[in-house]
């Protein structure tokens, strides 16, 4: 049995924050200690405490002063799109026609698919990010090098192949049975290997037929536990070709919900122009909406009205994400700091404790997948980030004035980036500083 006990500042939400003096909401050790066994956690408390309980041959690392939080996680991202981020474009329509689809066609090949793959958890890793949500291609290939790589890293990942069928180049469209057979082989190979989750995943309603939801629709039948991922509402153009093309649809959630895709482990990408219909609607279902901030800001998507769905009277869930490549950055920091700017713009507040609650906790509720990660309870997976809020002269500065740990929490948020992620841990491996070097 390997067993390791991290020594450092320790930080795990209980629940929601709800307001920056919720000391309640989280667990906080000042001179803490995890005793990790086997890739869990096996304990946690005050360092000396956990250091008495363990066995004398355990191999110890000291973190401090660094803060030790569970391993951040994205919930919305696209493998294939590492070299589409900073794609010059107007609006979603003309970034997906001019540059995203023809990139994605070139997944077919599994030597290109591996060798993204490889960068894409490296830079997962780099940035402290322990469990994503992505899109792969159309292609299985791309599922399958996506599905190799976590499993080779251990990694707890959420993926599907992308079924679409009309509206984009030949080379990345499948036909409802391809996307039905094809998925099936993927569910079959990779779901429940190593932490792997399969996806049941149609793109939108604009790049699929009538006959390739039903073909998902089936799926989910067939596989009720699947996490469902798809776009919803993300820009005005968008919205109303979507509604040309299911003139019979209410609106575009009643596309999706005609076709039995609404539900808890149902993951919607933006979400930003809802009605009060549609809004109650995820609601009712407990479908999740999906939060992508510097995506939404960088194709001029809208604003996503976070505050106005959380606490109205039938509450919607939500998560945040990256967006990779629509999104500019694979840093949960950086997208938290736009996110936290979107609800100013909306004349609303986003406190700290609630935005790094978000990125741990809040998303592995999300994902349904709280009982594993996102914390640091006991008996959950040790998968952890190590983070430095004096990572850069500037940040360094700075740290010298503040006092509390909301205030620490906030420089991460609003000066932190990949150099303030210290350590990443999988299943209680240090995966960060191997990898440079
Ligand atoms: N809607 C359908 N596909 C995509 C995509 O790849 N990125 C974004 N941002 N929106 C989409
Ligand atoms: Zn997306």
């Amino acid at each position: 049995m390997t067993t390791t006990l991290i020594r450092g500042r320790l930080l795990s939400f209980k629940r929601a924050p709800l307001s920056l003096t919720d000391t309640d909401s989280y667990a906080y050790e000042h001179d803490g200690g995890l005793l990790i066994e086997d890739g869990v956690i096996a304990a946690i408390g005050n360092y000396a405490k956990v250091k008495a309980e363990a066995p004398e041959s355990v191999e110890e690392i000291d973190h401090r002063p660094h803060l030790i939080l569970p391993g951040l996680i994205d919930t919305h991202m696209h493998f294939p799109q590492m070299q589409v981020i900073a794609s010059y474009a107007g609006s979603l329509l003309e970034w997906l026609n001019t540059y995203t689809f023809h990139e994605e066609c070139r997944f077919v090949e599994s030597d290109h698919a591996a060798r993204i793959a490889t960068h894409f958890y490296d830079e997962l890793v780099r940035h402290g990010t322990t469990t994503a949500a992505a899109y792969c291609s159309v292609h299985k290939a791309s599922a399958d090098a996506y599905f190799a790589e976590a499993t080779r890293r251990g990694m707890c990942m959420i993926g599907g192949k992308v079924m679409m069928d009309r509206n984009a180049p030949q080379g990345l469209l499948d036909t409802p049975q391809m996307a039905y057979d094809e998925t099936r082989a993927v569910i079959a190979e990779w779901h429940g290997k190593g932490r792997n989750h399969v996806a049941i995943t149609p793109r939108f309603a604009i790049t699929s037929t009538p006959g390739q939801m039903q073909a998902a629709q089936t799926l989910a039948k067939e596989f009720p536990d699947l996490h469902i991922q798809t776009h919803l509402s993300e820009n005005h153009d968008e919205i109303r070709y979507t509604c040309e093309l299911y003139p019979e649809a209410k609106d575009y959630t009643d596309i999706y919900a005609r076709y039995g895709l609404l539900g808890k482990k149902t993951l919607l990408g933006h979400a930003i122009h809802l009605s009060d219909r549609e809004t109650d609607l995820l609601s009712e279902t407990a479908s999740v909406a999906i939060h992508c901030p510097t995506s939404n800001l960088f194709l001029g998507s809208g604003l996503f009205p976070l505050k106005a769905l959380t606490r109205r009277e039938k509450p919607v869930r939500i998560g945040v994400a990256t967006d990779i490549g629509g999104g500019t950055s694979y840093s949960m920091l950086r997208t938290l700091d736009e996110a936290y700017k979107i609800q100013q713009m909306l004349g609303e507040r986003m406190n700290p404790l609630e935005t790094f609650f978000l990125m741990t906790r809040g998303n592995a509720e999300a994902l349904s997948l709280s009982d594993r990660i996102g914390t640091l309870e006991v008996g959950t997976d040790a998968d952890l980030v190590v983070l430095n809020a004096a990572s850069t002269p500037a940040m360094t500065l700075r740290m010298e004035t503040i006092t509390t740990l909301p205030e620490e929490l906030f420089l991460l948020q609003t000066m932190g980036d990949d150099r303030a992620v210290a350590e990443t841990y999988v299943a209680g491996k240090a995966m960060k500083q191997r990898l440079d070097g």
